[in-house]
């Protein structure tokens, strides 16, 4: 159990559709803490470094198109094994497979179309944030209701 922070990036699906407040929504009902926030536009350079693990696959021309299609946004959010919470709420990469009540369970029918990007490992996580935030660009402040998140020994502890 770890306070983590994790990369989410509300692809042009999520824009495209009016489903960015929704989404955000569901984080914030959750209990994690926003810790930056900002719509970008993303590069083809940007995207292979962030999908650089998928650069060979036959579809990554049609993730350079989808990811550039529109505006991003990009957040940071922040809890404990936050990385894990965000992946349960995420769902699987397909949508049509996503479990319902799960983002892409509920709003997707594409492994392309899906929704959100969010960190897959902590390892990723740390790298993915420096990759889209500057340091003043995320903020530590005080959540005054963590007492009413976690009990005092999940946040000591
Ligand atoms: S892997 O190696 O296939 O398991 O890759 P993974 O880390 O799950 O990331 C897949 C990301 O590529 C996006 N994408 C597609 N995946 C599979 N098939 C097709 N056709 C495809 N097109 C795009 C998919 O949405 C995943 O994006 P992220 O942002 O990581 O969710």
């Amino acid at each position: 159990m770890a306070m983590q922070q994790t990369l989410i990036i509300f692809k042009p699906s999520a824009v495209e559709r009016g489903l960015v407040g929704t989404v955000l929504e569901r984080f914030e009902r959750k209990g994690l803490k926003i810790c930056g926030m900002k719509m970008m536009q993303l590069s083809e350079e940007l995207l292979r470094e962030h999908y650089a693990h998928l650069v060979d696959r036959p579809f990554f021309p049609l993730i350079i198109g989808s990811m550039t299609a529109s505006p991003v946004i990009v957040m940071v959010l922040e809890g404990l094994d936050a990385i894990e919470v965000v992946r349960n709420l995420t769902g699987a990469t397909n949508g049509r497979k996503a479990a319902p009540g799960t983002i892409r369970g509920d709003f997707s029918v594409s492994g392309q179309e899906n929704i959100i990007h969010a960190s897959s490992s902590p390892e990723d996580a740390e790298v993915e944030i420096k990759r889209f935030f500057k340091s003043d660009e995320i903020f530590d402040y005080k959540l005054n209701a963590l007492p009413f998140l976690y009990s005092a020994d999940e946040i000591e502890g």
